[in-house]
């Protein structure tokens, strides 16, 4: 992916330049591209005089940073003990069969990034989905098609 120079420029400017907040920039970043491009982890890190291993330190230690293209929704399975008691595990494999897509993985469409994670905190409404920032409780496998396809709707 092409990252535009100028549009880095003004990430770095916003945050003036202040190397402590690579962390926030490479977020700006993300959100931007949806991911972490290597090319703009080497410019960032050049212009602010940072070794760029230590840019790609940062970008694989935070699980909300990625180096590699993410969907444009991200589905969370939460595979807490709850969760995991109440049949998560079926979840899972019904978005993974529906998607054709492995945990971690992201559809050729780039739609979903299909993620699994620990208690999301809300064990009442297990099994529980989040996508984005919208939580699905009591999930089934019919379900999982009706949120698929919601958001397929969505575009
Ligand atoms: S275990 Fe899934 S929300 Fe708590």
């Amino acid at each position: 992916m092409e990252t535009d120079r100028a549009k880095l420029d003004n990430t770095i400017a916003k945050y003036g330049n202040d190397r402590s907040l690579l962390l926030s920039m490479f977020q700006d970043i993300q959100r931007e591209y949806r991911y972490l491009p290597k090319e703009a982890i080497k410019y960032v890190c050049e212009k602010l005089n940072i070794p760029v291993v230590k840019g790609y330190e940062m970008a694989t230690f935070y699980k909300s940073l990625s180096l590699v293209p993410r969907g444009k929704h991200t589905i969370h399975v939460c595979m807490g003990t709850a969760c995991h008691l109440k049949g998560a595990p079926g979840v899972l494999e019904a978005f993974e069969r529906d998607l054709k897509v492995k945990r971690g993985g992201t559809t050729e469409d780039m739609l979903f990034t299909l993620e699994s994670v620990n208690c999301l905190g809300a064990c009442a409404l297990a099994p529980l989905v989040r996508v984005d920032e919208k939580d699905f409780g009591k999930v089934n496998q019919t379900s999982v098609k009706n949120i698929i396809d919601e958001y397929k709707r969505g575009e």
